[in-house]
């Protein structure tokens, strides 16, 4: 039998489940419709992957996966397209994923579970379904905290702000505090792995890929600097749409990104040297999927396809980019302990899989 028991809705390749295992959380199961998702789901972290859609999953559904654990956590980062800064434009109440933070509520309201958390784009907070989300909570009896997290201040080497919600029964709860001052860099995180041209993969990482660059992009991403944009370049590599007036808008757009400062925000896109500023810092490449994934905090060994397994950029790019950072799972699952006043049995070590709770609960 586990004291503590996790189940992730919407839970992707398992960037949030990773980091609460890593705090020591046991996940029991994750449930997702991409059926993509199973491989490096079960395969890293050993909990179970139900392929459904979260609006078809019903309380003794939930139940029976928590078996008889005393702390049940519902986690959850509901497809945040919704409410990211590209869909402000459009209807976004005309989005089938809408409803889905109401799924969640609606899960919420009929098992109460003793912990609940969510992570979602800050823009989620001027959306009515934010309020109405946190609103549910507290009628529930909840204890809520909530806040925008710069995700550099605890270790992630990349630029993200992410709205976190922290709630429980129990009582008071909020996120541990910021462990990191200066933030960890591109360098730190990626420098050391090894040299691969545009559209190779290393011999020993097949993982380690990066896509291919039209004959004009690789003179572009040799015009370019680190921290440049478009405007560093010769006339005659600029495109129309930088030269017309709205391009001005996104100078970012075909950059490389600078050793010494966070990356740039993970996108689903982050593998496309003309999608961001996702273009290496001194090879003439975007970043290659282990480069992303390792900038969203996944380990380096964590395994995304089966060996030798098909590599489809578009898939995995929106599996990584999507991923809740591990690093921000992480600090997730430490507040969640902190807050019970777990005590720690054993460490949790990187990769490794729990058949039960390493913890002694003792509730303070
Ligand atoms: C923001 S991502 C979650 C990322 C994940 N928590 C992680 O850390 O890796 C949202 C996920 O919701 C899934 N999804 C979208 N609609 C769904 C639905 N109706 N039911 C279940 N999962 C859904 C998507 O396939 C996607 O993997």
């Amino acid at each position: 039998m586990s004291d503590i028991a996790c189940i992730d809705l919407f839970c992707g390749a398992g960037g949030l489940t990773h980091g609460l295992i890593r705090a020591g959380i046991p996940v029991v199961a994750g449930i997702d419709v991409d059926i993509a998702c199973r491989y490096p789901f079960e395969f890293n972290n050993g909990a179970r992957f139900l392929t459904r859609d979260v609006g078809d999953v019903n309380s003794s559904d939930l139940n029976k996966l928590y078996g008889d654990a005393k702390i049940r956590v519902l986690a959850g980062c509901a497809p945040c397209q919704p409410f990211s800064a590209y869909s402000q434009r459009y209807d976004t109440m005309a989005s089938p994923r809408w409803p889905l933070l109401y799924q969640f509520a609606r899960l919420v309201k009929s098992i109460r579970p003793e912990i609940v958390t969510m992570e979602n784009v800050p823009l989620v907070q001027r959306h009515a379904v934010f309020d109405d989300f946190v609103a549910t909570l507290e009628q529930l009896g909840y204890r809520v905290w909530r806040d925008v997290v710069d995700c550099t201040k605890y270790g992630l080497p990349q630029s993200r702000r992410r709205m976190v919600i922290l709630a429980s029964l129990i009582g008071a709860i909020d996120l541990v505090a910021p462990t990191h001052k200066k933030p960890r860099t591109v360098m730190d995180a990626i420098g050391a792995l090894p040299a691969i041209k545009a559209g190779d993969a290393h011999d020993e990482d097949s993982f380690h890929v990066s896509s291919k660059l039209s004959p004009l992009n690789l003179e572009r991403i040799r015009a370019s600097r680190p921290g440049g944009t478009w405007r560093d370049w010769p006339d005659r590599l600029v495109s129309e749409c930088h030269r017309r007036e709205s391009g001005r808008t996104y100078p970012g757009v075909y950059g490389r990104m600078e050793w010494n400062e966070p990356s740039p925000t993970m996108t689903t896109q982050f593998y496309g040297f003309g999608n961001g500023r996702f273009g290496h810092p001194e090879q003439d490449r975007a970043i290659s999927l282990r480069e992303g994934a390792i900038l969203q905090g996944f380990p380096k060994h964590y395994a995304f396809v089966p060996n030798n397994g098909p590599i489809h950029f578009k898939a995995l790019g929106r599996m990584i980019g999507n991923a809740v950072p591990v690093t921000l799972g992480e600090t997730i699952g430490k507040s969640i302990i902190s807050h019970l006043g777990l005590v720690a049995r054993t460490t949790p070590i990187e990769g490794k899989v729990f058949a039960s709770s390493p913890y002694d609960i003792c509730i303070a």
